[in-house]
C-alpha cells in the first residue's frame, strides 16, 4: 500500500482539488478499487468532488470518536475512487477527535492498515492548511508528501518554514519523500511566471516537473460534483493531472 499526503502551509492553494482530481486520475490508470481518498480536513469538502455530498454523516471524525473501525467495503465510492469523508459531525466530536489524534500520533496509519485495503492500494490524504494535529498524522504515515504551492508571493514566503518542517520530518521518518506541486500556473501573467521561475531555481528537482495550469474547468467541475478529468477530459488541467498521476505512480514504484 502507498500513502500520499497532500499538504500546504498556506490555505486555498488547491490541496483538496489536487487530492480529488489526482485520485480520479490515478483511478483512471490503476482501475476500480485501487484508489482511496481520505478527507482529514474538518471542512469536509473532498467528497463533493466525487458527487458524494449526500453521505455526510459517518466520516472519519465520527467513526473515530465512536471507536468504530473503518472498513473498505463501507466506503462510499464515486468515479472509481473510494472516499472517506471527514464527516459533518458536531463541534464536540471534532474536539474529541483532535484530542485523540494528539494522544496517538500514529493513529491514522494504524486505521488505514486495519481497513482492509489491498496491498496495491494507493491512499491519498487531504489535510487542512498549516501545522496541525492532522498534518502531523499525515507525516507519520505517508510514503510521499506533495506540498501544493501557488506561483505567488504568499506561497513563496511559506517555503522556508515548509523546508524546515520537511527536514525535521524526513529525519524523524527516514523513508518519507516529498515534492512540491505548482498549482494554478499561468505563464501569461508576469508575476506568476517570475515566481514560477524563482521556485524552479530554488527547489530544483524537488519541484514536480509538471505544474497544473490555472483552468476554470477545475472550479466548474466541482460545481458539477465531478472530477475535472470527467468534466473536461481534454482540458489543460486534466492533461496536467494525468501527467502528475503518471509521475506519482513512478515515484511510488521507486
Ligand atoms: N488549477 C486550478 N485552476 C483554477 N482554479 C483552481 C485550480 N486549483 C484550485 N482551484 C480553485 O482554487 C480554490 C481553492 O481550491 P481548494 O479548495 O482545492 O484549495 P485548498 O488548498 O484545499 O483550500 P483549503 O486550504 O481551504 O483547504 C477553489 O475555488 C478551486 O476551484
Ligand atoms: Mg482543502
Amino acid at each position: 500500500m502507498s500513502i500520499v499526503g497532500v499538504i500546504s502551509m498556506k490555505g486555498g492553494v488547491g490541496k483538496t482539488s489536487v487530492t480529488a482530481n489526482l485520485a480520479a486520475a490515478l483511478a483512471g490508470k490503476l482501475g476500480e478499487g485501487r484508489v482511496t481518498a481520505i478527507d482529514l480536513d474538518p471542512q469536509n469538502g473532498l467528497q463533493w468532488h466525487f458527487g458524494l455530498e449526500a453521505q455526510d454523516s459517518d466520516g472519519v471524525c465520527e467513526l473515530s470518536v465512536r471507536s468504530e473501525p473503518w472498513r473498505r467495503e463501507d466506503l462510499p465510492s464515486g468515479f472509481n475512487v473510494d472516499c472517506m469523508p471527514y464527516g459533518a459531525g458536531a463541534e464536540r466530536d471534532r474536539e474529541a477527535f483532535e484530542t485523540l489524534l494528539e494522544h496517538e500520533p500514529d493513529w491514522l496509519g494504524a486505521q488505514i492498515k486495519r481497513s482492509g485495503l489491498s496491498k496495491d492500494a494507493v491512499v491519498l490524504i487531504d489535510s487542512p492548511p498549516g501545522v496541525s494535529v492532522y498534518q502531523k498524522q499525515v507525516f507519520a504515515c505517508a510514503d510521499l508528501i506533495l506540498v501544493v504551492v501557488l506561483a505567488d508571493a504568499g506561497s513563496y514566503a511559506t517555503i522556508p518554514a515548509m523546508e524546515t518542517c520537511l527536514d525535521e520530518m524526513e529525519k524523524k521518518y527516514p523513508n518519507l519523500r516529498s515534492a512540491y506541486v505548482l498549482n494554478q500556473v499561468d505563464r501569461s501573467k508576469s508575476l506568476n511566471r517570475d515566481v514560477a521561475d524563482l521556485l524552479q531555481r530554488y527547489l530544483g528537482e524537488r519541484l514536480v516537473p509538471m505544474g497544473i495550469h490555472a483552468d476554470s474547468a477545475v472550479g466548474e467541475a466541482l460545481a458539477f460534483h465531478q472530477p475535472v478529468l470527467v468534466y473536461d477530459p481534454h482540458g489543460q488541467a486534466s492533461h496536467d493531472l494525468d501527467r502528475l498521476a503518471s509521475w506519482v505512480i513512478e515515484a511510488l514504484n521507486q
